[in-house]
């Protein structure tokens, strides 16, 4: 099995054992990088790649850590960390933007504000895609840098439980993260205000993996004893109807000392970042508060990445028969379709009615539905992944 010329643009692109692969490679990277005892950091010979980012999104932690680890592997960096200061604000679409810089980069990651973006730049390049994170779909990279935090604290992966808290409706980072715990046998509880609640698509695919739907809960308190992880996200205000909307739930999650006095010894805090007030800095010198630590792990965990993609580090083998770009794996219980599922133009069943998906945003495209199996069939879009009539 190779990993070499694919993309990665949800977590279902990627095999459990794939998962694995990619962690025990991050595991090398940090130890030649000197991720633990900087002193005995090695320096990679140059390497004759390069890595376009192109951001339309806002970006510290991702951007930053694509090109570190970029760099450290001995490679190079071209790309942009603001729309406006691309052709997108001449009107380019996605699709021209990534066939373009297949030309110019050796692999690129891209971050857009519509759902469904990353999925396009794949379809129209060349080089291998990574989604840095699409609109409030999907942050694989995220959830690979949380898994190798959670691995390296609690020395697993399985039978974990993970309490997902904050904004679990618009936080991307928490569909990726709570959909591949449920795949590696952790289970999830969702903490959230209603109107933040984890969608039901993400719920679904939870419950089709593990068997078992995630608990829903209003209060950290009903389920803070429980817990081996503590996941805070920020409320995404940038994704509100409106700013009336995002000042009803602004603030009303606060981790704290106080909260940190009746957590279990061995729950650790983790968050994406950046944080606003869902974490007080008064918790930041707790042995539990990792969230700087993961945020580190961004950058032996993207190296590892890069290097399978780019077919620079043979992967742990045990599958045969794939690879190449485009081919995904199908694995029991995994809600997304693959690619030799069946797609039906929108032109006939109609466009895609989510407001952040990518085809009500990009000119020239054609939307797609994936037609899943089952009396009566589901369509979900080939994009954003929504289920059609929501
Ligand atoms: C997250 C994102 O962009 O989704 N940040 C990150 O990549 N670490 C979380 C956020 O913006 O709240």
């Amino acid at each position: 099995m190779s990993l070499a010329g694919r993309d990665l643009i949800t977590m279902s692109d990627l095999s459990t054992d794939e998962i694995g692969s990619l962690m025990e490679t991050a595991g090398h990277m940090a130890e030649a990088i000197g991720f633990d005892s900087p002193a005995a950091g090695q320096t990679f010979a140059p390497l004759d790649r390069i890595l376009a980012t192109c951001f339309f999104e806002p970006s510290t932690r991702t951007r930053l850590s694509f090109e570190s680890a970029m760099l450290r592997l001995g490679g190079s960096v071209v790309g942009f960390a603001d729309p406006k200061a691309s052709s997108a604000s001449k009107g380019e679409t996605v699709a021209d933007t990534a066939r373009m810089v297949s030309g110019y980069a050796d692999i690129m990651v891209i971050r857009h504000p519509s759902a469904g973006a990353a999925r396009v730049a794949a379809h129209a390049a060349s080089i291998p895609v990574i989604n840095g994170g699409d609109g409030p779909h999907a942050h694989p990279t995220q959830t690979l840098t949380d898994l190798f935090c959670i691995q390296r604290k609690h020395g697993r992966l399985d039978g974990l439980t993970v309490g997902l808290y904050g904004d679990l409706k618009y936080g991307r980072t928490v569909h990726s993260l709570g959909t591949t715990m449920a795949r590696l046998g952790s289970r999830c509880v969702c903490i959230a205000p209603e109107q933040l609640a984890m969608p039901d698509r993400y719920l679904d695919e939870m419950e089709e993996i593990s068997g078992e739907r995630p608990a829903q809960v209003n209060t950290l308190d009903e389920v803070l004893g429980e817990l081996d992880v503590l996941y805070c996200t920020r409320v995404q205000a940038e994704r509100f109807p409106s700013e009336e909307e995002y000042q009803k739930v602004a603030g009303v999650f606060v981790t704290d000392a106080s909260v940190m006095e009746r957590a279990p010894e061995s729950m650790i805090v983790l968050h994406p970042l950046p944080r606003v007030d869902e974490v007080h800095p008064e918790i930041d010198e707790d042995p539990r508060a990792c969230y700087f630590e993961q945020a580190g792990g961004g950058v032996p965990v993207r190296m590892a990445l890069m290097s399978h993609l780019l077919g620079l580090e043979a992967p742990r083998s045990s599958f045969a028969g794939f690879g190449g770009k485009h081919e995904t794996r199908s694995e029991p219980g995994r809600a997304r379709p693959q690619a030799e599922s069946e797609t039906l133009p929108a032109s006939a069943i109609g466009e895609c009615t989510n407001d952040k998906c990518i085809t009500r945003q990009e000119r020239f495209l054609e939307g797609e539905w994936y037609k899943l199996p089952g009396d009566p069939p589901r369509y979900v879009c080939a994009f954003c992944e929504e289920a059609l009539d929501g």
